[in-house]
């Protein structure tokens, strides 16, 4: 067993619905910290699953007219499936509905009861529902509103069991001090810093007014507080408080909690409060993560502006949406999605930078070397001495990012490599080194590039799952990119002359955007831009023909002309920029056709109230062939046109 340890959670997931790629992205980026420690060298624990109990679900549950734990076991089933579509490489998922979560729960429970933190009080206060969160009257305010969802709380009266956060308020100051690391990044350790300096008041942990959740041992008309319930998870899943607590001894405390910016409050006051209450370790690290927006803001279910990463990972592979938000999203920051992002980066940094590199490098190998991947050659001097210091600096930059939980960074330092690489084939251009017979030369050179993409496959190991097994096999080396280790891209030369490479398909084909999909920015957020209408929604249009009775030109315009018409016994006013083809004069006594139930718009101050039909072409310069919609045959003003 590798001696040094890294323990990793995501947070457990509500199974209230399904999830959306803003939750993939916790995960994905949890999965991409697990690999690079495991490439490292560590034994990695890297810890996910579902919070499935609270008053939220019970609802959701009795609104689909089933049992909660009926309703959860099914969506529970799609959160697996879709950890499995996007290769997640956790090594437990903790279910609190798992009955090695309650039993520990409750210990956790009865042990802060029985060192005097938990207290019977009766509680009057607003409770959040979706957000599962007790706010004060004066956090509710006057409208009583959610602080943190913008939702309306509920107003709850009952006899509870309250946590003594308050007691522990001086003792996590003082921790933090001294610990200025813990909770990342900075600015939201100072959010965190004012939220308690304001004075913190103990927590109700118990509600009695629903069953879905945890008995408190000693009194069971009381389930246990769904947060208090959830943040032990991180504990109960290494067997904390049962009978083989070795993996407890081996991870805790964690290395990482990675969580979403709307929770860092719970996981940086409450569960080291529960810890400390407990005598035991604080984790080392909470960081917490932006959010992944779509327009209109952050992406959830109640705005319906969800995306579905199925439907995504069918589209382009899991590869390019694994990349994607690990790429997208800067380090804490917000990072923005739409399908035209998506296939920018898969096209540029994947398709173009990536994927050229391989094929043309395996094509030249093939065309002048039979695919056998010559000797190296020394000493190293310009292009090549240059390419490999960029090498050597990409994985240190690398390294030294995933440190600072830089993923996106991380992802920037290996592709300066990438494109340094695609650059040295320009310079050096091997085609002329062939066409000049320096075949010594030549040879030096495209070791230089398939020692390059070895190395960019040892690197990308914890970001992609698929491509860097694919280069490897390309290049033709045996086993896995993953079985070497990160220290095999901090060293250069280790591939062995002779080696036979196989050139395969591109990596990634380049995604072409059909006009029509331009606009699209997926299935689910919009409808396509050039989507056929029904006959009904046709017939919502009123055409109809109009008999014009006057015109004149609108003064200080070169377009705008006024028109009287006739609908039948109807008269009404439009406006037409039609005045660079037709004059006043000649429009009079026509029959034309307008729509007629058009809403009413302003022009240069006039009323417009329907608008006529015509065709246009545009001609050279401000010039434009307009010609108006006319009947063929004399029909009344006012006839209907369908
Ligand atoms: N059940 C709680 C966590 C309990 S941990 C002891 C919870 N669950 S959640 O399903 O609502 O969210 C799970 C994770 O997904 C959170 O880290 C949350 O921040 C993240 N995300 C949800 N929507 C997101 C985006 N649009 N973008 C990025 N992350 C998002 O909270």
């Amino acid at each position: 067993m590798a001696e040094k340890t890294f323990y990793l959670t995501t947070p457990i997931y509500y199974p209230s619905d399904k999830l959306h790629i803003g939750h993939a992205y916790t995960t994905v980026a949890a999965d991409a910290l697990a690999r690079f420690k495991r490439h490292q060298g560590y034994d990695v624990m890297f810890l996910t699953g579902t919070d499935e109990h609270g008053q939220k679900i019970e609802r959701i549950a009795k609104e689909h007219g089933v049992t909660p734990i009926e309703y959860v076991d099914k969506i529970v089933a799609g959160i697996k499936d879709l950890w499995k579509i996007l290769d997640i490489s956790y090594d437990d998922f903790i279910r609190t509905t798992e009955e090695r979560h309650v039993k520990a729960v409750q210990t956790i429970f009865q042990r802060l009861y029985d060192r005097g933190d938990i207290y019977k009080a009766e509680y009057s206060g607003w409770y959040c529902v979706p957000c599962e969160t007790f706010w004060t009257e004066r956090q509710a305010g006057t409208e009583h509103i959610c602080p943190d969802c913008g939702r309306p709380v509920e107003l709850v009266k009952e006899e509870s069991y309250f946590f003594r956060l308050s007691k522990y308020a001086d003792r996590w100051l003082k921790f933090i001090e001294e610990n200025p690391d813990f909770i990342q990044p900075p600015s939201r350790r100072n959010e965190m810093v004012s939220f308690v300096k304001q004075g913190l008041e103990d927590l109700c942990v118990s509600r009695t007014t629903f069953d879905w959740g945890i008995p408190v041992p000693w009194d069971p008309k009381h389930v246990i507080y769904v947060w208090i319930d959830a943040l032990s998870n991180y504990i109960t899943a290494l067997g904390y408080a049962s009978e083989d607590e070795s993996k407890f001894h081996r991870y805790w405390p964690a290395d990482l909690h990675l969580v979403g910016k709307e929770i860092v409050r719970f996981h940086t006051i409450i569960w080291p409060m529960m810890l400390m209450a407990l005598d035991l370790p604080l984790p080392k690290k909470v960081f917490g993560h932006g959010w992944l927006v779509l327009e209109g803001g952050k992406m959830s279910k109640s705005k319906g502006n969800v995306v579905d990463p199925v439907i995504l990972v069918d589209k382009y592979g899991v590869d390019a949406i694994r990349y994607f938000l690990l790429r997208e999203i800067p380090f804490g920051a917000d990072g923005s999605y739409s399908e035209e992002a998506l296939v920018k980066r898969i096209n540029s940094d994947l398709a173009n930078d990536l994927g050229n590199l391989l094929y043309r490098t395996l094509t030249m190998m093939e065309k002048y070397f039979g695919g056998r991947v010559p000797a190296p050659a020394s000493p190293d001097e310009g292009p090549d001495a240059d390419l490999k210091r960029v090498a050597q600096e990409a994985c240190a930059n690398a390294e030294a990012a995933m440190d600072r939980l830089e993923i996106s960074a991380a992802l920037e330092a290996i592709w300066e490599l990438v494109k340094r690489a695609n650059k040295y084939i320009d310079e050096v251009a091997p085609w002329s080194l062939a066409r000049e017979k320096k075949n010594e030369r030549l040879g030096a050179v495209m070791y230089n590039l398939a020692e390059t993409l070895r190395i960019v496959a040892v690197m990308l190991v914890p970001y992609l799952t698929r491509a860097p097994q694919a280069i490897w096999e390309q290049l033709g080396l045996a086993g896995s990119p993953a079985d070497v280790g990160w220290q095999a891209a901090r060293q250069w030369g280790l591939l062995t002359p002779g080696t036979q490479t196989r050139r395969g398909a591109p990596l990634f084909p380049r995604i072409e955007v059909k006009k029509e999909e331009k606009n699209e920015v997926s299935e689910e957020v919009k409808a396509p831009a050039e989507e056929k209408i029904s006959i009904e929604q046709f017939a919502q249009v009123e055409l109809k023909v109009a008999e014009v009775l006057a015109a004149e030109r609108v003064p200080k315009s070169k377009k705008l002309i006024r028109l009287e018409i006739a609908l039948g016994d109807e008269r009404r006013q439009i406006l037409a920029g039609i005045g660079r083809s037709y004059t006043p004069e000649e429009l009079v006594g026509k029959k034309i056709v307008v729509v007629a139930n058009l809403k009413p718009a302003k022009l240069m101050g006039y009323e417009s109230n329907g608008m006529l039909l015509a065709a246009s072409f545009p001609g050279e310069g401000e010039e434009e062939h307009i010609s108006l919609l006319t009947v063929d045959r004399d029909i009344k003003s006012g006839a209907r046109i369908r």
